[in-house]
C-alpha cells in the first residue's frame, strides 16, 4: 500500500486470486431473438399497455432521454440482439475484452418445443455455442432457466404446476446428457425470488398474479425443481458444479433505531435473500450472487431507495452493499460467484467506476475470507430488459437494434484491463466509495 502526500488518500493494489473467472452474462430471451415462449406471447398482448403506462412510470429525465419507451415496439423482444446467429462474433468480442468465462442461458422452449419432444437441432445449436466458447478459451457457466417457459408448460400453469419440478429436471437431464461434455458449471434457476416477487406478488410480469397461495406454490415448485435437477445432473455428470443464482438485496432499516423498521428489514432479507437458500440446503455446490439493489425498509410503508447516484433506471448505485451480501455468504462454506452485477448507463458515464467500485468491495470480502471465485458483469450486450424493453442499456457493448451493429463502450476496455491484469490499482479516499 502506498500513501500519497494527503494522509487520507492512498493507492491500493487490488489483486484477485489466481484463476479468477472474469466475464459477462446474458440470457437467451434477452439476446437471442426469435424465441417463442410465455414472455414472447405476453409481450404481444401487453406492448401497447406498457407503452401507454410509460408516462406514469418514469421521471422527466428518463422520458426525455428515452422516448422509445412510448413506442409499443420497444416492448417486443423480436430479434433482440440476434445473438442466436451472431454468438461467435459476440464471443470474439468477449475474448478481445479479456474475458475468460461467460454466462449464458439455454432456451427451454427451443430444446423442448412440445411436451416430451426434444429438438435435435436446438441441441446442436447450443453444442456449437459451447464449442465456440471452449475454442476461445472461455469457460461456460450455463443457466438452464432464465425465467422463460415453453408454451405447452405455460398452458399447464407454468411454475404453478405441481409437476414443474419433474418437467424441469427431465429437461435439465436431457441438456446435461447432450452437452455435459462441454460444461461443468450449471445454474439451474435464475433468481427464483425475482419471479415470485414480480410475477406472483406485484402482478407485473406474466402471469401477472397477486396471490399469496401462488407465491407459496411457486416457492415450493421452484425449490423442488432445483433439488431434483441437482440430483439428476450429478447422476449424469458426477463432477458437475450445480447452483442457482440468487438475487441478493442489501437491505437496511430506514431508521437505524426503529425496532419496527429493523424487524421489517429482517423479514424482507429473509424472504428475498435467504429463504430459497434454506429450501435448497445441501443441494448447492456453489453460491451465485446477483447484486443490484440497496433498499431501505420502513414500517409500514415498505421499501424505498437510498439517496445518491443512480443508473438510468433510477436504481441507486451502492457498491459497498455487495460486501455486506458477500460477508453473509461466508457461513455457507461454499465457493461464491458473482453471476450478475451491472447498471443501465446509456452514455457510459458511470459504468467504469461502477465496476471498479463494486470490485473493490468484492476484493475486500475476499481478503476477509469469503471464497469468491468469479465476477460476471451484466451484460455483455445491450439487450431486452423484460417489461421495460430495449431502452435500458446494460451492455459493455452497445447494440444498434436496427442494424445489429456492435460497438465496444469505453468502460468495456476499462473492465478489460482489470480482467487481463487480474486486478487494478485504486486511489482510495478514506475508504468512502
Ligand atoms: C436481473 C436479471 C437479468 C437482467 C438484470 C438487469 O435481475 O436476472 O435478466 O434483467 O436483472
Amino acid at each position: 500500500m502506498q500513501f500519497s502526500g494527503d494522509k487520507h488518500i492512498k493507492k491500493e493494489k487490488i489483486a484477485f486470486p489466481k484463476n479468477f473467472f472474469w466475464g459477462a452474462a446474458t440470457s437467451s430471451h434477452q439476446v437471442e431473438g426469435g424465441t417463442h415462449n410465455n414472455w414472447s406471447e405476453w409481450e404481444k398482448k401487453n406492448a401497447n399497455r406498457l407503452a401507454k403506462e410509460a408516462g406514469d412510470n418514469w421521471n422527466l429525465w428518463q422520458k426525455a432521454h428515452f422516448p422509445e419507451m412510448f413506442e409499443a415496439k420497444n416492448y417486443i423482444s423480436g430479434k433482440a440482439c440476434d445473438h442466436f446467429n451472431r454468438f461467435s462474433n459476440d464471443f470474439s468480442i468477449a475474448k478481445k475484452l479479456g474475458h475468460n468465462a461467460h454466462r449464458f442461458s439455454i432456451e427451454w422452449s427451443r430444446i423442448e418445443p412440445k411436451e416430451g419432444v426434444f429438438d435435435k437441432k436446438a441441441i446442436e445449436h447450443y453444442k456449437q455455442v459451447l464449442r465456440d466458447l471452449r475454442a476461445k478459451g472461455i469457460t461456460p457457466f450455463v443457466t438452464l432457466w432464465h425465467w422463460t417457459n415453453p408454451l405447452w408448460l405455460t398452458e399447464m400453469g407454468g411454475e404453478e404446476n405441481r409437476k414443474f419440478g419433474r418437467y424441469f429436471s427431465r429437461y435439465a437431464s436431457h441438456v446435461v446428457r447432450e452437452l455435459g461434455a462441454y460444461a461443468d458449471f450449471w445454474i439451474t434457476l435464475n433468481e427464483p425470488t425475482s419471479v415470485i416477487g414480480s410475477a406472483y406478488m406485484k402482478g407485473a410480469w406474466p402471469p401477472q398474479k397477486k396471490d399469496i397461495f401462488s407465491v407459496i406454490r411457486v416457492f415450493k415448485n421452484l425449490s423442488r425443481a432445483h433439488k431434483l435437477s441437482y440430483d439428476e445432473i450429478h447422476r449424469i455428470q458426477p463432477t458437475a458444479k450445480v447452483g442457482f443464482s440468487n438475487i441478493s438485496m442489501y437491505i437496511e432499516p430506514f431508521h437505524r433505531f426503529s425496532p419496527l423498521d429493523r424487524i421489517m428489514a429482517r423479514i424482507v432479507r429473509h424472504f428475498a435473500n435467504k429463504e430459497f437458500l434454506n429450501l435448497t440446503h445441501g443441494k448447492n455446490d456453489f453460491l451465485a450472487v446477483q447484486y443490484y439493489f440497496h433498499k431501505l425498509a420502513k414500517f409500514p410503508r415498505g421499501l424505498s431507495d437510498g439517496s445518491g447516484i443512480t443508473s438510468d433506471l433510477g436504481w441507486e448505485i451502492c457498491p459497498k452493499g455487495i460486501y455486506y451480501i458477500l460477508k453473509k455468504m461466508k457461513k455457507y462454506n461454499l465457493p461464491v460467484y458473482v453471476t450478475e452485477n451491472g447498471l443501465a448507463d446509456a452514455d457510459d458515464s458511470r459504468r467504469a467506476a461502477f465496476i471498479k467500485n463494486h470490485l473493490y468491495w468484492v476484493h475486500k470480502a475476499i481478503s476477509e475470507g469469503v471464497d469468491v471465485r468469479g465476477y460476471f458483469y451484466w451484460s455483455l450486450l445491450d439487450n431486452f430488459e423484460w417489461d421495460k424493453g430495449f431502452w435500458p442499456r446494460f451492455g459493455l457493448v452497445e447494440v444498434d437494434f436496427l442494424t445489429m451493429e456492435r460497438k465496444i463502450r469505453p468502460s468495456a476496455w476499462e473492465y478489460a484491463k482489470i480482467c487481463k491484469n487480474n486486478g487494478f490499482e485504486m486511489i482510495v479516499k478514506n475508504r468512502h466509495i
